[in-house]
């Protein structure tokens, strides 16, 4: 029964012109608002962000991975410290993804049967196996409060026979996680529906994962090439067969555009470490699009960096000095620029969320497209 997993959902209101969903979310970890964005701290840190900072800019949940802390420093390691909460000074939810993703972006070698996955892992090449119950024993030790199925990321564009199959294996996949998952009193296992571009293999995904009333659902493989109106088009058929009482995760996801239009369609939550990328390479996120601060104009530009942005970095400094701190290699510079981008979409969401409490998401994406430039493409 859904009322006894770890992490509830609560549906407050629906919008009443797209049906996107204003929900809280109940972890032993404490409540989320949503629709929400969760900052990526892949390896127990979101690169350049202390979790002081992060708690500063509002972020409610945060992400880490399966596969790299399993590498380093272990998962036991981070077992015997009390769990990554303690191990890395995060006393909000954490959100772990299983692997499915990483072993295929970043390692070597791999090869997917029945049982798992075995590849050569990116740091010393060792050989190594990935399965299910491997990926649950992880994320059991690492004591996240939602958990990630192993499943199979496949590229967008493989054939029809390719994606049935293995969309059928990760179903497998999912049950035999379910069956290995030792902590369901204070861990949640969501699914992950796949399916590529598939309505019929979307569906047979979404209806095998249902059945296995998890306490949530992920809608993956999106985002990794294929156009925005595909993604969209994967949505729309999509997001309908996942329960209502349920929240919706769609993986990897972090443009504007692509926020809102997630969230129209019924989507809760969202991750990707774009924000924080882009950030380490001196570009901000801002209200009027994409500011590149290593760009010479910048220079003698002593305004401040964002005063649409509360966060200190914003209000604190100029344009023109984290110009100059990208320029000299400046390690703080980074730090600014990434806790300025997480800041701007974790605003962007509280935004979202006060526009679809008073019923008018429509106009908040209307000046959003505007705003942000896309209109001008
Ligand atoms: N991150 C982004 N997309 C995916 C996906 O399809 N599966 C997993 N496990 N992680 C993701």
């Amino acid at each position: 029964m859904a009322e006894d997993y770890a992490v509830k959902y609560e549906l407050l209101h629906v919008e009443k012109h797209t049906g996107a969903r204003l929900g809280k979310i109940t972890t032993p970890h404490g409540e989320v608002m949503t629709p929400m964005f969760m900052p990526v701290g892949t390896q127990a840190t979101v690169k350049n962000v202390s979790t002081r900072e992060l708690r500063e800019i509002h972020s409610q949940f945060i992400l880490a991975n399966t596969y790299h802390l399993w590498l380093r420093p272990g998962d036991e390691l981070i077992a015997q410290a009390g769990g990554l909460h303690k191990f890395m000074d995060w006393d909000g939810p954490i959100l772990t993804d299983s692997g499915g993703f990483q072993v295929w972006s970043l390692s070597q070698h791999n090869k997917i049967s029945e049982e798992g996955v075995t590849f050569r892992n990116h740091l010393n090449g060792e050989k190594m196996f990935l399965s299910p119950e491997v990926a649950m024993r992880i994320q059991n030790n690492l004591g996240s409060d939602v958990m990630m199925q192993l499943d199979e990321a496949i590229p967008y564009f493989e054939t029809y026979d390719y994606v049935k199959n293995s969309v059928e294996r990760t179903s497998r996949w999912a049950e035999r996680a379910m069956a290995a998952h030792k902590r369901p009193e204070d861990q949640a296992l969501f699914g992950i529906v796949q399916g590529a571009g598939f309505k019929q293999l979307r569906k047979q995904s979404a209806n095998d994962l249902v059945s296995l009333d998890l306490p949530g659902y992920a809608v993956g493989g999106l985002s990794v090439g294929e156009s925005k109106e595909e993604m969209n088009r994967v949505l729309d058929f999509t997001v309908p067969w996942l329960p209502e009482n349920k929240p919706r995760y769609l993986m990897g996801v972090a443009a504007p555009d692509s926020l809102v239009d997630g969230v129209m369609r019924g989507i809760d939550m969202f991750d990707c470490v774009l924000p924080t990328r882009i950030g380490r390479n001196g570009t901000l996120m801002t209200k009027h699009g994409r500011v590149v601060i290593t760009n010479a104009k910048y220079k003698n530009d002593f305004s401040p960096i964002d005063l649409d942005l509360d966060d200190y970095g914003s209000t604190h400094y100029t344009k023109a000095y984290l110009h100059h701190l990208f320029n000299a290699n400046e390690l703080l510079g980074q730090n600014i620029a990434s806790v300025h981008n997480l800041r701007y979409l974790l605003k962007l969401m509280e935004d979202m969320r006060q526009a679809i409490a008073e019923d008018r998401l429509l106009d908040f994406r209307a000046e959003l497209m505007e705003n942000y430039g896309y209109n001008k493409k």
